[in-house]
């Protein structure tokens, strides 16, 4: 036994100062992979000593396992501190080479930034959560009834002709209610959240709308939108003024006036267009700027009370609800927010215009 042991351990040694010759002898990276490769193969010298363990006597494999181990405890060592010295030495040479130059920047690094448009969703959905209003989604391939139909806009009226609307086209003949369309705003979530929601509830909808329109710096066939939507028993005009003025307190940091002009959309009554003081010449004395086309005023969004008719489509009991809704137009707000005077950027996939934000 004792014969054996000395045997392996003999054995051990001089594979061992091989090994560390050869690293020590490494003169870069590629020899010293090479000699890393060769003593720990599992057909190397190594691997050979480890298979004799197979054929010893049990009483010895414990000797013969503890000094391969050993072994190999002493060339990783060793491949490691050569690593290290060749990537000093590697280093120090392209430092003391002609063309290091140290003032050079560094290789700089692409980052992306947030779209606009996320930035401003983000935001309103922040300032409204906090209000209590929940933020919910629908489908952007709508169906008619929910687009038009339900929204009190049957197929004669002539609101459709407002809305320049994209149809899909199908295969299979279908129901007219049953015909799918781009959505061309996003007041068919109403409908949805309607059948959907337990009353009293507060909502908002961002998303994208889309209409068969001439594009032009202030048209866009693709577009954005956030409906808003609040129904409940006793609600009012007054709970809309005040929703949104806090909406606009919080945005724009600052109070600012809003005022109701009569407008007509068939899903509410009465109907509004509601504006907005400028935010951005209200506190100056001059009376109007640029962005208000010197009238103080901005005009913010569409509302009004929700028509009766849509409540009873969405099962709710209009002697019992009231509620109101409103549709801001998010690719305006954005616009104004950050002072991009053409709406076919948002959708532009320019990088000299997206890396901006
Ligand atoms: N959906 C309407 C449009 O896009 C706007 C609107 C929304 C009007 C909500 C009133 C209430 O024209």
């Amino acid at each position: 036994m004792a014969e054996v042991d000395g045997q392996v351990s003999e054995q051990a040694g001089a594979i061992r100062v091989r090994a560390l010759a050869a690293i020590e002898g490494a003169e870069a990276m590629e020899d010293l992979q090479r000699v890393e490769r060769e003593f720990t193969a599992k057909n190397g010298p190594v691997g050979a000593l480890l298979a004799s363990i197979k054929t010893a006597p049990p009483l010895e494999r414990r000797g013969i396992g503890q000094a391969v181990n050993e072994l190999k405890g002493a060339i990783t060592c060793a491949l490691e501190q050569r690593r290290e010295a060749l990537a000093a030495d590697r280093l120090a040479a392209e430092r003391r080479a002609d063309d290091f130059d140290p003032t050079l920047p560094a290789a700089s690094l692409d980052v992306g930034s947030l779209h606009p448009l996320t930035h401003v969703v983000r935001r309103l959905e922040e300032i409204f959560t906090q209000m209590g209003y929940a933020v919910l989604d629908g489908p952007e391939v709508e169906l008619e009834f929910y687009n038009f139909d339900s929204l009190n806009i049957p197929g004669d009226h002539p609101a459709r002709e407002h809305f320049d609307t994209f149809w899909c086209r199908s295969e299979a003949p279908e129901a007219a209610s049953a015909r799918l369309l781009m959505r061309t705003h996003t007041s068919p979530v109403q409908m949805r959240a309607l059948e959907r929601m337990e009353l009293p509830f507060r909502a908002i909808v961002p998303g994208r709308c889309f209409r068969n329109e001439t594009t032009d710096a202030s048209h866009e066939h693709t577009f954005h939108q956030m409906e808003g939507l609040v129904v409940g028993e006793g609600i009012t005009v007054g709970h809309m003024m005040g929703a949104m003025k806090t909406f606009l307190r919080e945005l724009f940091q600052k109070d600012l006036e809003v005022r109701l002009r009569p407008g007509y959309f068939p899903f509410v009554e009465p109907g509004f267009e509601l504006d907005v003081r400028c935010p951005f010449c209200a506190d100056r004395k001059t009376r109007g700027c640029s962005v208000c086309k010197r009238s103080t005023w901005i005009e913010l969004c569409p509302s009004g009370m929700v028509h009766p008719v849509v409540l009873r489509h969405g099962g709710v009991d209009p002697e019992r609800y009231t509620g109101f809704a409103f549709g801001l137009g998010l690719s305006r707000l954005v616009m104004l927010r950050f002072g991009i005077d053409d709406i076919r950027h948002l959708l532009g996939c320019d990088l000299r215009f997206l890396s901006q934000f």
